[in-house]
């Protein structure tokens, strides 16, 4: 596997490939990578002719107070867990690399409603950080298509919607989640979870396991939502938000919607944790 963090190096070696009729798979991350990761890879390998990979903790999509500084960089273990999977080239740009006029004069790109709730209405101008990395990006590789874990399920739909109103030429392929067999979805942040909050953090998965069961038993997503906040606060969690879907939009579901998601954020000490579940009713 290449390692490159230079654009001319990754442009001159996509556009070889292009050149020959190659199609190309594109994962993007933030390095630290675990087996979620390394499951995205193994199914760009499946899909494509090359894999690329990057590795960029970008500070766009990090606010004031949030853990850009502590976020966790292991670029030796990842290289190693990414040529092992298949990935061809991993390009590891720096933020000056990436936002060379700094980050107060970039340009932006806005992905406007489904980006400021949620996860978004804690964390405002995260998807713009996101939504902008990963155009950017996608115009660096010009992948056919690009793969995103479901864990990350308004991410997703975040991108899935940019790459709708912007006419970019990629396929996104959202892949399921990876978990824990105790239930936890695997994440780089469960690093700051101890020994204790290791335990407890699983609850959040049961939790959504019983809101979506009590739902597909009759109650009404209000009901089971509150039930489902205070027994997260039982388990010795911090909810942030717990809130039922529809699956395709993120809007509030009408009695039409039978394709739903709920998805949930929590604060266990250091980290916030974030899942989510699809379910039909
Ligand atoms: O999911 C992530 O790791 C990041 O949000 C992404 C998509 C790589 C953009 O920085």
């Amino acid at each position: 596997m290449i390692t490159s963090a230079n654009i001319a190096d990754l442009r001159a070696r996509v556009k070889a490939w292009r050149q020959r009729g190659e199609t190309i798979a594109f994962v993007p991350t933030m390095g630290n990578l675990h087996q979620g990761h390394i499951t995205l890879i193994k199914e760009a390998v499946k899909r494509a002719d090359h894999v690329v990979a990057s590795i960029f903790v970008n500070p766009l999509q990090f606010g004031q107070g949030e853990d850009l500084d502590a976020y966790p960089r292991t670029l030796e273990a990842d290289q190693q867990a990414l040529s092992e999977a298949g990935c061809e080239l991993l390009f590891t740009p720096t933020p000056g690399i990436m936002y060379p006029k700094g980050l107060s004069e970039q340009t932006y790109v806005e992905v406007p409603g489904i980006s400021d709730e949620l996860c978004g209405q804690t964390r405002p101008g995260h998807f713009r950080g996101v939504a902008t990395v990963v155009c950017k990006l996608f115009n660096l590789v010009q992948p056919d298509i690009a793969l995103f874990g479901k864990k990350d399920f308004q991410q997703l739909l975040v991108i899935r919607t940019m790459v709708e109103d912007l006419s970019i030429p990629v396929e996104i392929v959202g892949v399921d989640t990876v978990r824990e067999s105790t239930g936890l979805a695997l994440s780089s942040r469960n690093g700051y979870l101890t020994a204790d909050e290791k335990q407890l953090a699983p609850s959040l998965k049961h939790t959504l396991d019983k809101l979506a069961a009590d739902i597909q038993a009759g109650s009404s997503v209000q009901t089971a939502t509150e039930a489902a906040l205070m027994q997260l606060e039982r388990c010795g969690l911090q909810p942030d938000y717990i809130a039922v879907r529809s699956a395709r939009t993120l809007a509030e579901p009408t009695d039409e919607d039978a394709q739903l998601v709920i998805l949930a954020a929590a604060y266990l000490g250091k980290a916030r944790l974030i899942d989510n579940l699809e379910f039909s009713r």
